[in-house]
């Protein structure tokens, strides 16, 4: 009967990043990092929050939006950490993670045919869903501009068929955040034409540099704009299934049709979490920061010493340096690296051809996770780099 599937959903590949965790896993002394989620427990306070909704039997449904409670929390969250606001009745969707988020959005707006543009390399939960609502991705190259989205190459790709320009930043899986002159030359650009914006912001209280800029805090787009978050990264919480769609009132009532017909809700108990995070919990972000950044310098310090290129990243939880002096494509230098020293990263490749020549390396693991990863890595760098490309000072350090 496999003639009777949908081809769409036939096709879409398993990616990258569970197969190599998957490997690894099979592995006794295997170290995955591939990871995408925070390697911390989810705080107490939230965990109560939850258990305690338990017993009050708040275990049915809730409003197909959300409660309007969490609502408020995830309209306060913004108003107060971003500086815009999104009415709670109306502008805000509570969703079963970010992914569904995205998935009713793009099923809300796109129609056979269209078009829509993603920086690339980009993660790789997007494609998939935008192929299954009869789209096309059309990918902006930014592997030479430091993986950062050129307005003016944006807008050259910008035509009758685009029907909205996906962008998440903090980037999975670069890391790199714009700053405020940057997103001020993509917001002229995307103001001009006649395109949504969905902008997953869901890495931006993983920031070690400037703070985020959200494209929330751009009012001339407001009306376009569908910004898509959540609780997963921010506060640990990736297996409670909550997120949230901000955007004008006549976007969110069609995504909340689409949202209603696959979910009816968000888990009751885990809103009542999200609560707790959002209400009570706003420093944890910053109180993981700072263990994300000691051992972000410490994995770039490795990869320098073992004369791979990477550029620092300033956002999320992920490192991408380029394995091209290794003359190894990225699958093979993760396929080898597995095989040969037990260590799992997720192939650049995984991440659209654009992310070739580079994988992906993530922090969200303990330093020494991390330190005997990168010993392990450095005895599998030395023998296949192409020595010539070593710099001499590096080289002289490994
Ligand atoms: C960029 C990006 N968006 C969305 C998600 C999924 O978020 P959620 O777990 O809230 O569905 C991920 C998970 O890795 C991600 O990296």
């Amino acid at each position: 009967m496999k003639n009777g599937l949908n081809e769409k959903a036939v096709n879409i590949s398993v990616p990258g990043t569970r197969v190599f965790a998957n490997k690894a896993a099979a592995l006794p002394d295997g170290i995955n990092l591939t990871l995408g989620e925070p390697d911390f427990p989810t705080p107490a306070p939230i965990k109560e929050a939850a258990i305690a909704a338990i017993r009050n039997d708040q275990t049915g449904y809730s409003h197909n939006a959300g409660l309007l409670r969490l609502r408020e929390s995830v309209s306060a969250f913004f108003r107060e950490e971003y500086g815009f606001l999104y009415n709670p009745d109306g502008e805000v969707l509570i969703t079963t993670g970010a992914s569904e988020g995205i998935d009713s959005t793009l099923r809300a707006i796109l129609n056979e045919g269209d078009e829509v543009i993603l920086p690339a390399p980009i993660y790789s939960g997007y494609e998939p869903v935008i192929h299954l609502a009869g789209a096309v991705p059309v990918y902006l190259d930014t592997s030479k501009t430091g993986f950062r989205p050129d307005p003016a190459e944006l807008e050259s790709l910008i035509t009758d068929r685009t029907k909205a320009v996906l962008l998440n930043l903090p980037s999975n899986p670069t890391g790199v955040t714009l700053d405020k002159e940057e997103m001020d030359a993509l917001v002229a650009v995307l103001e001009r034409h006649d395109v949504f914006i969905i902008s997953d912001e869901i890495y931006s209280q993983n920031t070690y540099g400037e703070p985020h800029v959200s494209f929330g805090s751009y009012p001339q787009i407001r009306e376009k704009l569908i910004l898509v978050h959540g609780v997963s990264k921010s506060h640990s919480m990736t297996g409670w299934r909550i997120g949230f769609v901000l955007g004008p009132e006549y976007l969110i009532e069609t995504i909340l049709k689409v949202h209603l017909s696959n979910s009816i809700c968000a888990s009751l108990p885990s809103q009542y979490a999200a609560i707790e995070a959002l209400d009570h919990c706003r420093s944890l972000p910053a109180e993981m920061n700072k263990e994300y950044r000691k051992r972000r310098d410490a994995v770039v310090e490795r990869l320098r010493q073992m004369g791979l290129d990477v550029i620092l990243p300033t956002g999320a939880f992920y490192l991408f340096p380029s394995i091209k002096n290794t003359g190894l494509t990225s699958y093979e230098f993760a396929e080898k690296l597995l095989g040969q020293q037990h260590v799992a990263v997720v192939p650049g490749s995984s991440f659209t051809k654009y992310g070739e020549g580079f994988i992906r390396i993530s922090y969200a693991t303990s330093m020494n996770n991390l330190m005997e990863a990168m010993d392990r890595m450095a005895v599998f760098v030395k023998e296949h780099i192409q020595s010539a490309t070593i710099p001499q000072e590096q080289a002289s350090k490994s």
